[in-house]
């Protein structure tokens, strides 16, 4: 097989594209991102890159807290609202009539429709560049029970979607296999 070469920059997919929460009270902000990765599973760390010159930046700076919030695939609209409008000029909270729910570590709040939340903590962050990478250590994870199977995510169950080149993905077709299945054959 022939193959191009492309640019080192292009991306590394599927991303998610998740919504962070950041600030608290009337200073609370909502930022999407697709750089967000669960870089250590002990203790549980993820990673997620900022450009400075966004308004939530300085909000995690200042609170050294976050959420993850993961949208299902009827919260496009609101994903999409939240990584193309900036806090500077627009209250999203507002907006999008998203609600604050209070989690049970971090003064950050939770948005409340999504059915998945991650408090995390900031315990490392590092400038690579024209982002800042940000290492959270989650300290509590929140779902809508209908979404849990075994403790964890039932990825057959959550409507979520994944982000390619540019384009949200629907990821219908639901789990293909599970973990290890290929030690069976
Ligand atoms: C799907 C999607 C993914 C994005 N991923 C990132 C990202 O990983 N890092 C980043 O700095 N900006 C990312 N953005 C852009 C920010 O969300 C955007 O600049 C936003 O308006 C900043 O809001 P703020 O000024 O209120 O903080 C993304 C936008 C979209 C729509």
């Amino acid at each position: 097989m022939e193959k191009v070469r492309l640019s080192p920059g292009v991306s590394t997919f599927p991303k998610p594209a998740a919504v962070i929460s950041v600030g608290t009270g009337e200073e609370a902000n909502l930022i999407t991102l697709a750089s967000v990765a669960k870089v250590c599973p002990k203790p549980p760390i993820v990673a997620i890159s900022i450009q400075p010159r966004c308004h939530s930046y300085q909000l995690i700076e200042k609170l050294g807290e976050f959420v993850i919030n993961y949208p299902t695939i009827d919260q496009l609209r609101e994903t999409d609202y939240c990584g193309t409008r900036s806090g500077r000029d627009v209250n999203k909270w507002e907006e999008l009539n998203l609600t604050k729910e209070q989690g049970s570590i971090v003064q950050v709040p939770m948005v409340k429709e999504f059915p998945w939340n991650m408090e995390c903590k900031v315990i490392k962050r590092m400038k690579l560049g024209s982002h800042v990478c940000f290492f959270g250590e989650v300290v509590a994870t929140h779902s809508d029970p209908q979404f849990v199977k075994y403790d964890t995510l039932d990825p057959d169950k959550l409507n979520c979607f994944a982000y390619i080149a540019g384009n949200y993905i629907g990821l219908k077709k639901g789990a293909l296999e599970e973990h290890g299945f290929s030690e069976i054959y």
